[in-house]
């Protein structure tokens, strides 16, 4: 996830600019850039890695005179790792066109291809720099194939190439361009990536969110899939990718700065919630069809030989990470993929003990746990080869690993881990689906009906987050309480463990996840009347076993909140429902996890607690 911002008008652009990246900078924050036109038909371009300060100090020692207009972007690297040269504004061959782009470009590989067949020059690893050259490329075509581009083409022109360029782009974009030898004009186009459009007067902005100009005007507009916007001074047309033009209602936004930045939602860590249709979408993306080790193959650069040859699979994190890896355990099972899931924390005698030919995951959302990078080094040090499954391009435990996968989350602000969690999970099963076809174990038909189900996720992901009202009221009756359990059996078991870490560090409540068949061996001692238990009892090969362990916390007077699917919820006996979608339990940790989230969140809402930055807690604990 990036932040883009662009603004034509009659204020110093470079300050519009930069006022609007430093809104957006919880979007990424590796790197920065931003292009500005003037009335010399002139494009002047910085860049510089890490945060908008940075870039700020090279823009104060520039003299910017003329502005007219001018894009900016602050980057959460995909492609590419952190540095300058990858740090968007990105340009043509001419360093004419300057281009900024949010999401992911899917076909950059075949068009950056046929780009370097045409003699196009590339400065950047980037998926991003395939647009500036495209629009380049359509240029040139339009203009009969003259090996330059002429002054004197007019506006309409760059529109053509610009709408040509995005029609063939494949995946998620937000993107922006703007032409030295057009200045009066920003073009812009969205497909599944956010983009919005400020009116001002004799002024317009665009950017990933409102956030960014928001202090200079409430009109907005906001962009569907498959529509360009044209930006000048004067105002903003608005065109579908056939070229047609297409009126479009604005809208007025009532949120305040702050509220802004969070998208409206009180805390980053609820807005990250809602983002997880969109982060698990995102990491699915181009990984799971055709289900035939091409991924690894092309992504990981592991070979369907080395997968073969690998033994069992050991898992090591820390927190939230380790629960994701720890379900991961119960995912790789089903697929008869022998699997351990360790702490990294806890690693130490176990990694000497590891059969060469497994492989160890290692789990980081921020890449930078001291913890896992100390057990990655051993892991390392016995000869194991190590797959890194984090968040953060070009993070520390990248350079470890042999391998990487990342989750495309975008920044996770919040302590609390909630949709990188969900990101981590996903690519628990991207990893099994691919590995237990490659091995043999699955069959194409069944690896087909998982990637089937798998693609259906979002959308449940989305159907079980209207959970919240529900959520929101029960939390009411609840807040008081200093002591809860969270109980499940099998592949929810991790879940269990999750939901009590997400309402331990953010409501300072004591929570225990307990695997439910447990109880009777000691912990069920510590139930009272009227103690909450939250129980996952989804319809599966656990759910008889499930209902016994719940009737045994029930007898001895806990409060139940049961997790249920719809033909659960009538076989188990609890206080309080919370119903999701029904899926095979194979899958239901996708779904099971987010009333947790929301339980959590709510119960620290109702006690004051900081949620976004619970005490005692870093985002990333980079001390042993
Ligand atoms: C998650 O809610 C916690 N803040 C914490 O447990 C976190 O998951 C853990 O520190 C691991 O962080 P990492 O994923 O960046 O390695």
């Amino acid at each position: 996830m990036c932040g883009i911002v662009g603004y034509i008008g009659d204020r110093k652009t470079e300050e519009i600019l930069l006022e609007g990246l430093r809104r957006l900078e919880y979007r990424g924050y590796d790197s920065c850039g931003l292009a500005v036109s003037n009335l010399k038909n002139k494009l002047q371009l910085k860049r510089a890695k890490g945060r908008v300060e940075a870039l700020a100090d090279i823009v104060a020692a520039e003299n910017f005179k003329g502005t007219v207009s001018g894009i900016a972007h602050t980057r959460w690297a995909t492609h590419g790792v952190p540095s300058e040269d990858n740090a968007h504004p990105h340009t043509d061959c001419q360093g004419e066109i300057v281009v900024v782009h949010n999401g992911i470009i899917e076909n950059y590989l075949e068009l950056k291809d046929e780009l370097l067949k045409k003699g196009h020059l590339f400065k950047s690893d980037t998926d991003t720099e395939v647009i500036a050259h495209l629009v380049e490329e359509k240029l040139k075509t339009l203009n009969k194939g003259a090996n330059s581009i002429r002054a004197e083409m007019p506006e309409p022109v760059f529109f053509e190439a610009f709408r040509r360029a995005v029609s063939v782009l494949k995946g998620s974009f937000a993107v922006s361009v703007l032409w030295a030898k057009t200045p009066g004009i920003i073009l812009s186009a969205r497909m599944y990536s956010p983009l919005v459009i400020g009116a001002g007067e004799k002024e317009n902005f665009l950017a990933s969110d409102v956030s960014a100009f928001l202090k200079f005007t409430k009109k907005v507009f906001f962009m569907k899939d498959g529509e360009i916007a044209v930006l000048r001074k004067s105002g903003v047309d608005f065109f579908d990718f056939g070229g047609k033009k297409i009126q479009k209602e604005n809208s007025t936004v009532n949120w305040d700065l702050s509220m802004a930045e969070k998208g409206g939602y009180k805390h980053f860590m609820l807005k990250e919630i809602h983002e997880q249709p969109q982060s698990v979408e995102n990491t699915l993306r181009g990984r799971v069809l055709p289900v035939s080790g091409e991924l690894l193959e092309k992504e990981l650069g592991m070979t369907a030989a080395e997968i073969k040859k690998t033994g069992g699979i050991q898992v090591i994190a820390c927190g939230t990470a380790f629960h994701a890896g720890f379900a991961g355990k119960y995912i790789f099972e089903k697929f008869g993929l022998r699997t351990e899931a360790d702490l990294a924390s806890e690693f130490d005698e176990r990694s000497r003990l590891l059969e060469k030919n497994t492989l160890v995951l290692a789990i980081s959302q921020s890449g930078e746990t001291a913890d896992t990078l100390y057990a990655v080094k051993l892991a390392k040090k016995n000869g194991n080869k190590v797959l890194a499954i984090t968040n953060t391009l070009g993070s520390s435990i990248t350079r470890e690993a042999d391998y990487t996968l990342y989750t495309h989350c975008g920044p996770e602000i919040g302590v609390a881990s909630t949709k990188a969690f969900l990101g981590q999970l996903t690519a628990m099963y991207i990893l099994a689906v691919n590995f237990a076809f490659v091995k043999g174990n699955i069959s194409e038909e069944k690896a087909r009906l998982c990637v089937e189900e798998l693609l259906k996720i979002p959308r449940w992901v989305e159907e079980t987050l209207g959970l919240e009202r529900d959520v929101e009221k029960l939390t009411l009756s609840f807040s008081g309480k200093e002591h809860y359990l969270f109980i499940a059996r099998g592949i929810n078991y991790p879940i269990a463990l999750e939901g009590a870490l997400k309402i331990k560090e953010i409501s300072y409540v004591h929570a225990e996840g307990y695997a439910a068949g447990e109880m009777k061996h000691g912990p069920i001692a510590i139930i009272e009347n009227g103690m909450p238990v939250l129980a996952v009892a989804v319809s599966g090969p656990n759910l008889d076993l499930i209902r016994g362990n719940i009737e045994e916390a029930r007898a001895r007077g806990a409060e139940i909140i049961a997790i249920v699917d719809r033909e659960s919820g009538k076989k188990v006996k609890a206080a309080h429902y919370l119903e999701i979608p029904a899926t095979d339990e194979l899958f239901s940790p996708l779904l099971t996890v987010l009333p947790l989230q929301l339980f959590a969140y709510y119960i620290a809402l109702n006690r004051n607690c900081d949620i976004d930055k619970p005490r005692n807690l870093a985002k990333s604990v980079t001390v042993r």
